[in-house]
């Protein structure tokens, strides 16, 4: 998934000079360039945008489209339930599209000259800059992985998301925490070989940023894009965006039982950082598309180049588009005959679409609360725009919501197959286990992953059967799970997020329980990321029983 969860399938300015402002009766304010008047959010999208986030279970979204020197902007529905409209102005996370701009300051530092350190350029060795706190368990890998393989996803190193914590020793965790936990990772591919989107690879340009600057990511993006776009409503704090004037939306998942809107608390990013950890409004970024598209600074012509620039094949052609290429946090791709830069955000309660084509001269941006249906009715939304700027007739387009309906569907057959996925050849009567559950449960520990503590509880279904369960609230992403006896020693894992119980953030794994010569539990092996859906190499886990 995109996640910062990048829903990857198959496997994630400045104003118009005379920019007026107009109110609509229904109080919100778009900004409309009083010279070409085309604004693109008249009667009958705002129509077809209720029908859309109605159709997906959004309760909100904000949309910006960058045309050529004008910019629009336009919100529906809403920001906080019940009554706080989404507008222009709406702050929301912007997760993965942070990446972005992660890249963007690397490549203006790289061509600043003033810093040695990275006198190679995106050749740099990353352990040449950060030595004792990148360790791979590959020794070659550690000592030629350089700025570029991490910033193209080829790095050979999978998600691993799971060991990203926000506390460490009773403190909150910093990017290098992070970083200094790569050692205890294996990699699922060889360097440059498998493109494995890889959050904790932009946390190491985070890390290698802030070693460099000697300042925190956050002020070191605000000083060399940011502020000099004039993006005044953009943070990488939890904290600094509550404290904002504009209004910080919430994050929602809809209960179908109930049929209601479910709210999901504010999740803290501190740790998450360049990988994902922006708060923004359209407004703003529709500053930085801008920017892109007419290379007007604050970067330099070189810059701007180096960020078109792709870098690795990140997939395979599908839904209209060609071949997607990876570089600098874009994918780009052709689609109707036309250069395409995109990139999508996904958090715990929120999605981010950003599209800009370069040679038309056009943008748009759009934010909204709720993982994964947002980018859904966001890119529905999206392409609608882009179609009819290119002048796509009705019948030649491509439905934009079939991607998501043809993901979901699939992630619905693989969790629901999942035991036979884990366990084709599991015999009918299950063989009894070697030790009671009891004994089972504990504390299990990994270098990498941490502690994985299991308690027996009664089978929800099936009171005269038990499980074991666990809950890691201290992770990035909360995660629950539950093992149920297959046979022998063999589990299967079903993990989740408590706080946002939708399918998308449903997982399985295998899990074997290792006897020691005593008789007793010694070890619990996990192999995580084996969901057909997920697209990378699944990995292995030994975690060790300490108490
Ligand atoms: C769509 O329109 C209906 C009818 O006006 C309204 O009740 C509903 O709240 C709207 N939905 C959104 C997401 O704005
Ligand atoms: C989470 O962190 C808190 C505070 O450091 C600690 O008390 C708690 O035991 C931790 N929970 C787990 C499951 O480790
Ligand atoms: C793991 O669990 C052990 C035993 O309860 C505890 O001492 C240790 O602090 C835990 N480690 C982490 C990283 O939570």
């Amino acid at each position: 998934m995109t996640g910062l969860w990048s829903w990857r399938l198959g496997v994630p300015i400045v104003i118009g000079l005379s920019g007026s402002v107009i109110a609509t009766d229904s109080g919100q304010k778009p900004i409309v360039d009083s010279f070409t008047k085309k604004n693109p959010f008249d009667d009958a999208f705002a129509k077809f945008a209720n029908m859309t986030l109605d159709k997906w279970k959004v309760p909100g979204l904000s949309i910006a489209v960058i045309d050529d020197e004008d910019i629009y902007a336009e919100g529906y529905g809403f920001a906080t339930l019940p009554d706080t409209a989404a507008t222009p102005e709406t702050l929301w996370y912007g997760a993965s599209t942070t990446k972005a701009f992660t890249a963007a300051t690397l490549a203006h530092l790289i061509d600043t000259k003033e810093y040695a350190s990275l006198a190679h350029g995106w050749n740099t060795p990353i352990s040449s800059i950060i030595r004792d706190d990148f360790v791979l368990q590959d020794e070659w890998a550690t000592n030629h992985i350089t700025l570029e393989d991490a910033v193209s996803h080829r790095t050979g190193m999978p998600r691993h998301d799971m060991t990203s914590l926000r506390s460490v020793n009773g403190r909150p965790a910093v990017p290098r925490d992070i970083v200094r936990n790569l050692r205890n990772l294996p990699t699922t591919a060889e360097p440059r070989v498998k493109f494995q989107y890889c959050n904790l690879m932009f946390v190491t340009l985070s890390h290698v940023i802030e070693t460099i600057t000697g300042k925190w990511l956050g002020d070191v993006l605000k000083e060399n894009i940011w502020s000099p776009l004039g993006m005044d409503s953009t943070y990488l704090d939890l904290d600094e965006a509550l404290a904002a004037p504009n209004h910080l939306a919430r994050g929602y998942y809809w209960d179908e039982e109930n049929e209601k809107y479910n709210e999901v608390r504010y999740m803290p990013v501190t740790e998450v950082s360049g990988a994902g950890a922006i708060f923004s409004n359209v407004l703003d970024y529709a500053k930085w598309v801008k920017s892109l598209l007419h290379k007007t600074g604050p970067l330099s012509e070189s810059v701007y180049e180096d960020i078109r620039k792709p870098r690795f094949i990140s997939g395979t052609p599908s839904y209209g588009r060609d071949v997607p290429l990876y570089g600098l946090a874009w994918d780009r791709f052709i689609y109707k005959g036309h250069v395409v830069y995109t990139h999508d955000g996904g958090m715990h309660a929120f999605g981010a679409e950003v599209f800009w084509l370069p040679e038309i001269k056009y943008g748009v941006v759009s934010f909204a609360n709720t993982a994964v249906s947002s980018n859904a009715a966001e890119e529905a939304l999206v392409l609608k725009l882009v179609d009819e700027k290119l002048g796509i007739k009705e019948e030649d387009r491509i439905d934009p919501e079939k991607k998501f309906h043809d993901a979901i569907d699939k992630l619905t057959k693989d969790l629901d197959n999942a035991l036979d996925n884990t366990y084709p050849n599991r015999p009918e009567t299950p063989v009894a286990p070697t030790t009671s559950i009891d004994k089972l449960a504990g504390t299990y520990y990994d270098p990498g992953y941490k502690n994985i503590t299991l308690r027996v509880k009664s089978h929800a279904k099936d009171s005269t059967k038990q499980v074991l369960t666990g809950f890691r609230e201290n992770d990035t992403w909360p995660i629950s799970f539950d093992l149920h006896h297959v046979s022998g020693d063999w589990w299967i894992m079903y993990l989740e997020t408590p706080q946002n119980p939708t399918i998308y953030f449903r997982r399985y794994a295998q899990a074997e329980f290792k006897i020691g010569v005593d008789g007793a539990p010694a070890a619990l092996q996990v192999q995580f990321d084996q969901s057909k859906a997920e697209g990378q190499n699944s990995n292995k886990v030994l975690f060790n029983k300490i108490v």
